[in-house]
């Protein structure tokens, strides 16, 4: 069974989604991210698409606006994660503490 699940947004323009409306979504998608993977799922987060093209081929409703999705899929025996997975820049690269 396929279901369309819609994370936020009350506007149709992507350009005018709130800041919170966005910062929810991403709330929501990393929870069913780790819940997936609790269930074995295995899950990438992806960002690189159109997302007027996405609404209109899954017919979604005009206030619902895809800001991300998800890849996934149950891994098998041979799936192994790329030499880049295990690839940490330094955290002082990426957070300021204030
Ligand atoms: C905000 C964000 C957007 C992303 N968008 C895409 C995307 O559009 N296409 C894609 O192939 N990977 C995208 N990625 C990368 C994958 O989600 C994932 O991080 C990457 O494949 C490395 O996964 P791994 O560390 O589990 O190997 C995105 C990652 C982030 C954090």
């Amino acid at each position: 069974m396929r279901t369309k699940q819609c994370i936020l947004s009350e506007k149709t323009d992507l350009n005018q989604i709130t800041l919170q409306g966005k910062q929810d979504a991403a709330i929501v998608a990393a929870a069913m991210m780790y819940e997936a993977e609790e269930l074995g799922v295995h899950n990438v987060w992806l960002r690189g698409f159109d997302s007027k093209v996405v609404a209109e081929t899954f017919d979604l409703p005009e206030n619902c606006v895809p800001v991300m999705m998800f890849a996934m899929g149950y891994p098998t025996e041979e799936t192994k994660h790329s030499d880049w997975h295990f690839m940490r820049k330094p955290i002082e690269e990426t957070v300021t503490v204030l």
